[in-house]
């Protein structure tokens, strides 16, 4: 939700941010800008669209100076346009700001500051920020953006750079920040992969932090009392190539097709601390978002159903409304970024009431990671395309070797090993969806139908479908549909079937029969000669383990989504309205 970059060194600062920007333009890419301070100021290029497009009209990469900020943007306040495109100037123009987050209390800022005769030309809360700096009064730029900040409420990650100071000046709260350290340069980001290709080696900047960055500097300083903070850094294993298409026509493809591996590396962290955590409470709570809530769905069934441990699962955004928490509460909270705002905010409604958390998040400095009381890590990589594929799979994996280790289930997690060539048997049917997507183009509207483990993978393959095709989706228990939604099947309408040979397949095929009573054109994916008798079309897979058949299903969903994007010449990289890490709530 919104990618910020700084940099500040010996190297040509507008093409190092204009690069950078490009690696986070899937955290949003409505706008884009860059302000780099020169020897007669700050000079600022900035515009709607994508970032190729405006570096077309405005080469950013020519913008030159040693020092600088970046920007693209997801619009919160105000609409995409070149106006609304951060960076945001003060009255004088001494002062570029970007800003990651929500100012909660800018109307109030916003009015004291006009009354004061300040001129605002965007509509955006961020800009109140540097005309809040304009107006604070301090000896060094330094006094002036710690006092701003301490007036400002709501979720921030702010860059800001000022004429005649060659230095960034930085600060976060509820929105991520990561400085890069190089030798005589530094780099600030929203993201680790924007920084891979100069550094590995990190520092976090933490809850309610001010940083100042200069050639050989790097100082932390707390919001709240001005005082000065050490920080150790960490190093990331992660190669800059992978965050690049190697090849792939999209992001989301290679990342798809990296699913093998992702769940073997996945399935290599140590759930055991997780396991006594659970086991040594009474109560079991799962917070997630999205595709994340998917897979806490298929936990829950796990867990429930194989190993007689009673989960609760609930969407993030609703836990702090109906919550029931206390002492002996255990929430696992599910995120790929790790700082997604809605689970940030549960996990931390949760740990005031005196819950533990357990967080299971592909970024290991994210919030949630520093904030659990346990963390395990996802191991998938950089997952650049902004829908969930390869993380949503290596949760699977993981909560699958949890589940069976609350449960004692040694011969199910040794089982687990052939998770990576299932999916490897799903990938050889790459060709035979390609011609299903293209024979599925004309529909509108999709239902996807699963019981049991396959009703929570039904709701994700439904996701995968509406967010990158923008085509009518919805995912329901198999055993649902007589209760309302068959009135919608009519003639021709897809119904794709999850239908596996195990203890739900009678009851799929009769909810199969049902909907071809009425028309539909049923697509099954199952391992079952009867399931594919019923059925108009069937991607069989066979062979596996009925345990493994939620990472097939899976992986011929994203397939099929994927594809059906791509032939209609959509970006399933970059979905319109979406961020890959939402920060607000
Ligand atoms: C997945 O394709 C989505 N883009 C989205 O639903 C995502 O899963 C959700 O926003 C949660 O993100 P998180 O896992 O980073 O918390």
């Amino acid at each position: 939700m919104c990618g910020i970059i700084g940099y500040v060194g010996n190297q040509d600062a507008s093409k190092i941010i204009l690069e950078g920007l490009r690696t986070l333009e899937y955290r949003g890419y409505d706008s884009a800008g860059i302000a780099v301070l020169g020897d007669a100021g700050i000079e600022i290029r900035k515009d709607e669209g994508r970032i190729e497009e405006i570096d077309k009209k405005v080469k950013f990469g020519k913008m030159g100076g040693n020092l600088g900020i970046g920007h693209t943007r997801w619009a919160t306040h105000g609409v995409p346009s070149k106006a609304n495109a951060h960076p945001h100037s003060d009255c004088k123009g001494e002062i570029a700001l970007i800003h990651n987050g929500v100012i909660e209390n800018y109307r109030k800022l916003k009015e004291e500051l006009l009354k004061k005769g300040h001129k605002f030309t965007s509509e955006t809360d961020s800009e109140v920020i540097a005309h809040l700096i304009e107006e604070e009064k301090g000896k060094t730029f330094e006094e002036r953006f710690l006092s701003a900040l301490q007036k400002l409420e709501g979720s921030f990650a702010i860059l800001a750079i000022a004429k005649g100071e060659k230095k960034i000046y930085g600060a976060r709260r509820s929105s991520p920040m990561i400085i890069g350290a190089g030798k005589e340069e530094m780099f600030i980001a929203s993201d680790i992969p924007a920084m891979l290709k100069h550094t590995k080696e990190f520092k976090v900047v933490e809850e309610g932090e001010m940083v100042v960055l200069g050639k050989g500097e790097c100082r932390i300083i707390g919001i709240d009392n001005g005082k000065e903070r050490t920080r150790k850094s960490f190093t990331v294993n992660w190669s800059a190539q992978s965050a690049k298409k190697d090849g792939y026509k999209h992001f989301m493809l290679k990342e798809i097709n990296e699913q093998p591996k992702c769940v073997r590396d996945a399935l290599a962290s140590d759930v055991s601390s997780a396991a006594k955590l659970v086991a040594s409470s009474d109560d079991l709570q799962m917070v997630a978002c999205g595709s994340s809530y998917h897979s806490a769905l298929v936990f829950k069934h796990l867990v429930q159903a194989e190993c007689g441990k009673k989960c609760e699962v609930c969407i993030a955004s609703e836990y702090a409304y109906s919550s029931v928490v206390g002492k002996n509460t255990c929430i696992i909270a599910i995120s790929q970024s790790g700082e997604t705002a809605d689970t940030m905010s549960a996990v931390r409604f949760a740990k005031k009431k005196g819950a533990r958390v357990i967080g299971i998040t592909n970024v290991i400095s994210s919030s949630l990671a520093r904030e659990a009381d346990e963390c395990v890590s996802l191991n998938a990589g950089p997952e650049i395309s902004v829908v969930a594929t390869k993380t949503f799979m290596a949760q699977l994996a993981v909560l699958y070797k949890l589940a069976y280790e609350i449960g004692g289930k040694k011969d199910m997690i040794e089982k687990l090993k052939d998770v990576s060539h299932s999916i490897e048997l799903a990938l050889t049917k790459q060709g035979e969806i390609e011609k299903l997507a293209e024979s599925l183009l004309q529909k509108q509207s999709f239902f996807y139908i699963g019981r049991g483990l396959f009703y929570p993978i039904a709701l994700e393959g439904a996701l995968k479908l509406k967010e990158i095709t923008y085509l009518h989706a919805e995912g329901f228990a198999g055993g649902e549909l007589k209760h309302g939604p068959l009135s919608l099947i009519e003639k021709g309408v897809p119904v794709i079937a999850l239908a596996p040979n195990d203890e739900t397949v009678h009851k799929m095929i009769g909810s199969i029969k049902e909907c071809k009573a009425r028309g539909a054109h049923v697509i099954s994916i199952s391992d079952s000669q009867e399931v594919k008798k019923e059925s108009d079309e069937c991607v069989m897979v066979d062979g596996v383990d009925a345990s493994l058949f939620p990472f097939i299903s899976i992986c011929v969903l994203q397939l099929l989504a994927y594809y059906m994007a791509a032939k209609k010449e959509l970006d399933p990289d970059k979905p319109r309205n979406l961020a890959k890490s939402v920060t607000v709530e």
